[in-house]
């Protein structure tokens, strides 16, 4: 997980989960309501009902209505639709109930699974910040993504369906 969020640089890189590492988590979930300047929601499994991970809008620019966004799942949330869906889910919110302009991310090159749920939700490629990442003694370069208003109006998060 910390390979795809570009929170590790190796294999041998992850912090390790302990008691400490916990208390950490439970900390930051336990304060995310007192941070009016982003949005950290849980994504839960509508099946099971198990929260499977977390999608957030953060780095809000209310001078330029926009706004970063980001996704991880656990293995147990993975391949099955569940991240497309919350993609459209939040964007959606973004635009239609926050008024944001422009939503924007960063994917790397390593993860091709993650930039096409991305693009089934309508964000298209707008540059490449090369060799962002330095990961396992390789260079990675991040994806940048990004998806407008506009677009979203037109499509809600279907470009296929609205070609
Ligand atoms: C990235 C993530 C949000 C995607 O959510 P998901 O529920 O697993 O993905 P979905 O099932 O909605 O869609 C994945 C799509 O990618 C495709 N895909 C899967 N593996 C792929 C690969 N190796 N290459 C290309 N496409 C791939 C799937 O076939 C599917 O497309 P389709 O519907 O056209 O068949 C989720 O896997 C995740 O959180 N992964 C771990 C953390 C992470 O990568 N976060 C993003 C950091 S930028």
């Amino acid at each position: 997980m910390g390979r795809l969020t570009g929170s590790d640089h190796g294999p041998a890189d992850p912090e390790p989960w302990d008691e400490a590492a916990e208390e950490r988590m439970r900390a930051w979930y336990g304060s995310r309501h007192e941070q009016p300047d982003r949005l950290d929601l849980a994504v839960v499994d509508r099946v099971t009902g198990a929260c499977v991970g977390e999608t957030v809008l953060n780095q809000w620019d209310s001078g330029n209505h926009s706004c970063n966004f980001r996704i991880a799942l656990a293995e147990a949330g993975q391949d099955r639709g569940l991240g497309t869906e919350a993609v459209r889910l939040i964007v959606g919110y973004g635009f239609e109930r926050l008024g944001l302009h422009r939503i924007s991310l960063g994917v790397f090159a390593f993860n091709p699974r993650a930039r096409r749920a991305y693009e089934k939700a309508g964000f298209v490629v707008e540059g490449v910040r090369r060799d962002a990442l330095l990961y396992d003694g390789a260079w990675v370069d991040d994806i940048v993504m990004s998806i407008l208003a506009p677009e979203w109006e037109r499509h809600h998060g279907h470009p296929e369906a609205a070609e």
